[in-house]
């Protein structure tokens, strides 16, 4: 038996054992079966997707998993050989920066050598031990590993509480008796931890309670978390604490430092027990922002008699209710394209966290949550894909954001560990304001407050733009572009990104227009009407672009976007720097301070951002059939990457030329491709559920232009999708006539909507709320269906040129790609998160 065969049976043991009890049906065809099934948490474990792939709730605290100590360790556990350092219970999503969180490691071992508790190895980079890859198995709600010592664990979380189950060999045929030891770590996986940390043993009971300092992952300021574990299962035979390498059972109290070598000093507690036998022993860790207290009665309340199966059960019945909204036929389509759908709306649930109750920083009743990492990644798909399954949670955290704004000053841009993360562009919480305001969310949002944050953001320059708000605003208002090389005395912050910034103040006060017009304020729809034009003032009709990459080709586009001077001059900044072909090794594509003039992408691929005005932007680059080949040979050359957001919604932009086929074709193009159900199958950081979403959102055949209320229309990937709204419990329909699952018949040929014949090629959010029916007839060529200029979705400017438009005027062909394009280097250089020359420079 292949170590592969081992893992995807113990998967289906446990799933077939998990399934007892809910709706499961063997039968394709019929409608009903479980899809928990079909989550696959070890998609993106390895290759940079950086996703956690441990046991949580939905947005829960508590995310438990194996901790690795990979290059590449930011969920926590890495499926790429390396080693396991212990199990920790607080973990962020598929981010890149330094590690977050992953406070609090406990680590097994079945005994210590020679029975002499200073023989047990305690520092982290010394007790780190290889896994057994055909152990690991990752079910909602549910991990379990075993370590190569023979020592295995399973873990299962209620919100704010891990419990862990470690089983130890027997030992007694080699002439040993075992007595198992668990240390419990003062430490985090970026190893941030600051001065001051604290942990007591209680003697009696076990009872460890403590707490530390840590700094953010991408952020400023720093944070304490407090933990508080329990332990059952067998007779305690003593217990203590450690410093570095040496313990004592009897010392039950340790403050330590940092220490001054750029390495917190090891130190933490631990408990013995007698010989398990064939018992388990449960660990139950339960974690605390506020009080060592609170993470004890977070615990007690929430796993009163450690209970395993019954947590793992809640937990999974809490998953299957999220997900299980959405339904499809499976007929025809493989397990494989199952597995990317469902994992990938799994992945748009595990972060934001709701640390409701857990916030030290100020006094509210509204809820809290944090772990927005980064909203430049989440407002383009996650956020709009949770507005429609899950609207009660993203209600939620917008009355967070609001908070946030009410008692921070400013809404977060990125936001992890109680701190303000870095901006990498635009205010987009505004963005996802508007989206939640325009698709109706309203219980308990104060919508006037809401208004007076995103209007701050547009209006008022923070002292410290890196961490919220926009800067270089005099500008913006006087000469209406962000200048490369601006003269902003009035607030900080890296002065790059004039172009990337421009665009996004731009789309940003374009959204503000759309919540200022349903709540009446039409002077205000005016004003930032006016400013969302900016991007034509960056736009230099002349700008050749020659791949000076390879060979000095001209590309044949004119026109493109430039930096500006105070001046008006315009700078130069080639179109294809910081794209996806870029080779200079010394171009540096992030938030460094000698960062390029657009961020983590080219002026080429930011071409396209104008989501607010595509007519007029359609028009400024030279009408519908010459935009059509310029998105072809973004997609064709490669000059994009699908592994990074602002791809996103350049793959379905035919849309607005009146192309819709195309989408559906690149969308194909993308998936399965770039997205596999494997551990590698990511083509770069999940950024929380953000790559899920693209996923979950393109297989559903509707595509969302956020912070618009409109879905782009391409068939499903499958032959029907419904969606129950779990607001209205009325269920929305798409449906496909002549599906066929090897994906010829991609071209909506007609369409109905509840009956009526339907030509527009995008569709609002009521389709869901209302729960309509949609019937796509497809056909394996283009055709005129969606291609008029009535049918294409709303833009700011009138759509011009149409009228000799045909589907034939363009004979692009898209290329396949066997092979994926992200090279290591590559990813390095669009990702500052992964980077760390950043910190190198600045520190230096
Ligand atoms: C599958 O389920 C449908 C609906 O319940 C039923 O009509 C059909 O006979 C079943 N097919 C098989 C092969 O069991
Ligand atoms: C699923 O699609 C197949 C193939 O089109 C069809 O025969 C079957 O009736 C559908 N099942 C359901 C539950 O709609
Ligand atoms: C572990 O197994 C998985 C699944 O079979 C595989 O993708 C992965 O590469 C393996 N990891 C190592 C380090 O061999
Ligand atoms: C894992 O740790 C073992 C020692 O336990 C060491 O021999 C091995 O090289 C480590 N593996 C990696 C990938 O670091
Ligand atoms: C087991 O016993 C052997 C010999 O008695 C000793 O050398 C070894 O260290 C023991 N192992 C453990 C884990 O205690
Ligand atoms: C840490 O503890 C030491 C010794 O008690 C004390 O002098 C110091 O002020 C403390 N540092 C912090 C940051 O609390
Ligand atoms: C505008 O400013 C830029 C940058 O300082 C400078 O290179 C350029 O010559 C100036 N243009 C004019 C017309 O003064
Ligand atoms: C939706 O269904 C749930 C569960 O059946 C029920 O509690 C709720 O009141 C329903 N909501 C509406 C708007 O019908
Ligand atoms: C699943 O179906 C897709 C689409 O037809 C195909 O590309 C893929 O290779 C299939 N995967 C497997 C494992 O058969
Ligand atoms: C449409 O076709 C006519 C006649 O061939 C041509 O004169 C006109 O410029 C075309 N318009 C556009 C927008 O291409
Ligand atoms: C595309 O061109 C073909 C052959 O020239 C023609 O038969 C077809 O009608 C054209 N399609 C459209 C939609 O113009």
């Amino acid at each position: 038996m292949s170590l592969n065969m081992a893992r995807s049976q113990g998967l289906s043991l446990l799933l077939a054992a998990a399934a007892i009890g809910s709706v499961v049906s063997q039968n394709s065809t019929s409608g009903s079966y479980d899809v928990l099934q079909y989550v696959n948490q070890l998609i993106g474990s390895s290759n940079g997707g950086n996703v956690f792939s441990g046991a949580t709730l939905p947005y829960g605290m508590a995310k438990a998993v194996a901790d690795t100590d990979s290059g590449s360790n930011q969920g926590g556990f890495t499926d790429d050989g390396s080693n396991v350092t212990g199990f920790s219970s607080m973990h962020d999503s598929g981010t890149g920066g330094s590690p977050s969180l992953g406070n609090f490691a406990l680590f097994p071992y079945s005994a210590c050598p020679g029975d002499d508790i200073d023989q047990c190895v305690y520092p982290k980079k010394s007790r780190k031990i290889p896994y057994v890859n055909s152990s690991v198995v990752a079910t909602p709600g549910y991990f379990s590993i075993e370590l190569a010592s023979g020592v295995s664990v399973d873990m299962t979380t209620t919100q704010h509480t891990s419990l862990f189950r470690f089983k130890f060999p027997a030992m007694e045929a080699e002439g040993n008796a075992s007595s198992p030891l668990i240390l419990m770590d003062l430490t985090d996986l970026s190893d941030s931890r600051q001065d001051n940390a604290s942990i007591s043993v209680d003697a009696e009971t076990g009872r460890m309670q403590g707490n530390a300092r840590f700094l953010p992952s991408f952020g400023s300021g720093n944070y304490i978390a407090y933990f508080c574990a329990d332990f059952s299962g067998s007779p305690i035979r003593d217990n203590g604490i450690y410093a570095n390498s040496r313990a004592s059972t009897d010392v039950k109290d340790l403050k330590i430092s940092r220490s001054i070598n750029g390495y917190p000093l090891p130190g933490g507690g631990f408990i013995r027990f007698e010989s398990p036998g064939d018992n388990a022993i449960l660990a139950r860790v339960g974690v605390s922002l506020i009080s060592s207290d609170q993470a004890c009665s977070n615990a007690e309340s929430e796993i009163p008699s450690f209970n395993f199966e019954a947590t793992h059960t809640a937990a999974e019945t809490e998953w299957r209710n999220k997900i299980s909204p959405i339904v499809v036929n499976r007929s025809g389509v493989n397990d494989s394209m199952l597995q990317n759908f469902y994992s990938g709306i799994y992945r748009t649930m595990v972060n934001p966290q709701d640390y409701t109750g857990e916030n030290p920083l100020w006094e509210s009743d509204e809820p809290y949550f944090d772990s927005f990492y980064c909203i430049w990644d989440l407002f383009r798909s996650q956020m709009p894909f949770l507005t429609v399954l899950d609207p009660a949670t993203v209600t939620k955290q917008i009355r967070s954001l609001i908070d946030t704004y009410v008692h921070e000053g400013w809404l977060p841009d990125c936001r992890m560990s109680l701190c303000k993360g870095y901006t990498q562009g635009g205010s987009n919480a505004d963005n996802v304001l508007g989206d939640a305001y325009l698709k109706g969310l309203s219980d308990g949002i104060d919508w006037e407050l809401g208004y007076a944050a995103v209007v701050n953001d547009a209006e008022n320059e923070p002292y410290d733009w890196s961490n919220e708000g926009r800067g270089g605003l005099d500008s913006w208002k006087s000469l209406g572009y962000i200048p490369v090389q601006d003269f902003d005395y009035k607030g900080f912050g890296t002065m790059t990104r004039s172009v990337s910034r421009t665009l996004e103040y731009s789309y940003n006060d374009f959204v503000i227009t759309q919540i200022a017009a349903g709540l009446g304020k039409q002077g205000d729809v005016e004003k930032y009407t006016g400013r969302s034009g900016n991007w034509k003032n960056l736009f230099k009709a002349d700008q050749t672009s020659y791949n000076i990459y390879d060979g000095n080709v001209n590309t044949g586009f004119v026109g493109f976007f430039q930096p500006r001077y105070l001046n008006k001059t315009f700078g130069f900044q080639d179109p294809l720097k910081c794209s996806n072909i870029d080779t200079n090794e010394n171009d540096v594509c992030s938030l460094q301070n000698t960062g390029a003039e657009t961020f983590e992408s080219s002026i080429w691929e930011y071409s396209f951002f104008v989501p607010h005005d595509q007519a007029t932007l359609i028009t400024t680059l030279g009408g519908p059939a010459a935009f059509v080949d310029r998105l072809n040979y973004l997609h064709d050359q490669d000059i994009t990457y699908i592994g990074n957001e602002p791809a996103f919604l350049t793959v379905y932009q035919y849309h607005y030329a009146g192309r819709p086929g195309l989408s559906a074709k690149r969308s194909h193009f993308y998936i399965p491709t770039f997205f596999q159900p494997t551990d590698a199958g990511l083509p770069g950081n999940d950024d929380s559920g953000a790559m899920g979403s693209f996923v979950a959102f393109s297989m559903m055949g509707l595509f969302p232009n956020p912070g618009q209320n409109v879905y782009l229309i391409i068939p499903p990937f499958f032959e029907s999708v419904s969606v129950t709204s779990p607001i209205t419990n009325k269920t929305a329909m798409i449906r496909n006539i002549n599906f066929d699952a090897s994906y010829q018949n991609i071209y909506i040929q007609s369409a109905t909507l509840n009956g009526e014949p339907y030509t527009k090629n995008w569709i609002d959010h009521s389709f869901f709320t209302e729960g309509k029916e949609l019937v796509l007839t497809l056909g394996s060529t283009e055709s005129a269906w969606g291609t008029q200029v009535a049918d294409l979705p709303p833009s700011l400017g009138t759509y011009e040129g149409f009228g000799n438009f045909s589907i034939n005027s363009t004979s692009s062909a898209m290329r396949k790609r066997a092979v994926r394009y992200a090279s290591a280097d590559l990813s390095e250089k669009l990702d500052f998160k992964t980077g760390g020359a950043y910190w190198a420079e600045s520190e230096g």
